[in-house]
């Protein structure tokens, strides 16, 4: 892997008691792809973002999904208790949670659509719209708030070339705020896709967007 671009220890890197690199404690391995039969026999993933290039109309539950799908049900004592599951892998399968979406996995749960539109759009790890490969979340919460999040916000729209929530033209990037991100002793926080980067400054901002872009290109993230 590739060394970070600039310092930024995090929670438990290697300043820390433990002998890791910065990749190690930040794992990105998983990061992007997953094999359609899933990992853990019997769950679904629980990415908060996925890749632009995803087909929305993938149809839902299909071949390897569909065991998937009936072995999350098994984990449940009613089939509607397995909502929360069932959205992440639709997310999973089409890159974002459509109306369209919402309605297949009412019908196949014997839920009303509106109930599923109501789970679904009071959780923010469900996309409600397409995302870029690198879904960067910026928290803006007090902590953040009161150390410069909204300049870091600001340098991650400007060097993205993006308005806030919009995917970048080469579906690399989409950049929001977040709250809180349960990391305020290292503010200001970012979240792109999987990974913390944390302590970021305006300054750093240019450097992660270029790291990501070599990822995107095939080289390490
Ligand atoms: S306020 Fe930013 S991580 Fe908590």
């Amino acid at each position: 892997m590739s060394d970070a671009p600039f310092k930024n220890p995090g929670w438990a890197g290697n300043t820390g008691e433990f002998d890791l690199t910065e990749d190690e404690v930040r794992g990105d391995d998983f990061v992007g792809s997953r094999p359609s039969g899933g990992g853990h026999p019997s769950v679904s993933a629980t990415y908060p973002y996925m890749l632009a290039e995803k087909n929305p109309d993938t149809p839902l539950f299909e071949g390897a999904y569909k065991e998937r799908f009936e072995k999350i049900l098994t984990r449940y004592p009613t089939k509607q208790a397995a909502l929360l599951p069932a959205l992440a892998l639709a997310q999973e399968i089409r890159g974002y949670v459509s109306p369209q979406s919402m309605d297949r996995v009412a019908e196949l749960l014997e839920l009303s659509s509106a109930y599923v539109r109501g789970v679904t759009t009071f959780y923010t790890m469900y996309n409600k719209a397409p995302v870029g490969r690198h879904l960067v979340q910026v928290c803006t919460n007090i902590s953040c708030n009161l150390c410069g999040a909204e300049d870091v916000l600001a340098a991650f729209l400007r060097y993205t070339d993006t308005e806030l929530g919009e995917m970048s033209e080469d579906g690399n990037f989409t950049v929001i705020e977040a709250e809180c991100l349960a990391a305020c002793g290292f503010p200001t926080c970012v979240q792109i896709n999987s990974r913390y980067y944390e302590n970021v400054t305006p300054a750093e901002v240019p450097k992660i967007i270029e790291r990501l872009k070599a990822g995107a290109a095939g080289g390490d993230v």
